[in-house]
């Protein structure tokens, strides 16, 4: 019988602008941003095909974002995922900012 897995980790990686989550010691996931001032502009999240569907984006996101607050910064949410989750954890809404095109337009030229 194989051991259960330990708990997820989750972790800032600021030199890749990402949140990556570890399973077993293994990257499983990540949620990627950039910052715009005080903003933190997520804008792509990802879980490997092993591990989908295991709530293990949720898990990534609810902790990226309780790092933002605890950063004092806010959140934009260009990523669908993390626009979803947004939607149902009301919790975040005093620290989330619209998508506005100048941030779209701003995060292609971060991105080229
Ligand atoms: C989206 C993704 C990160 C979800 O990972 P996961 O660990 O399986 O997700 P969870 O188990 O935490 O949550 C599953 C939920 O994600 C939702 N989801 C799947 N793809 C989605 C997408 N493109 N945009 C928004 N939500 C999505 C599912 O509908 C499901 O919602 P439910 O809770 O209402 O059933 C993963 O499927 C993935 O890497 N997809 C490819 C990349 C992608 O489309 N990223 C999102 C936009 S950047």
């Amino acid at each position: 019988m194989s051991q259960p897995s330990a708990a997820p980790i989750v972790e800032r990686v600021d030199a890749g602008h990402r949140y990556e989550i570890l399973v077993d010691g293994k990257r499983a996931g990540l949620t990627a941003y950039r910052d715009r001032g005080e903003q933190r502009v997520f804008f792509h999240t990802e879980v490997d095909d092993a591990f989908a569907g295991q709530g293990l984006a949720a898990a990534l996101v609810q902790q990226a974002l309780d790092d933002v607050r605890a950063s004092g910064k806010r959140i934009v949410p260009v990523c669908p995922y993390v626009a979803k989750f947004l939607k149902r954890h009301n919790e975040f809404a005093d620290i989330a900012d619209p998508v506005t095109p100048d941030v779209l337009r701003w995060l292609e030229t971060e991105l080229d």
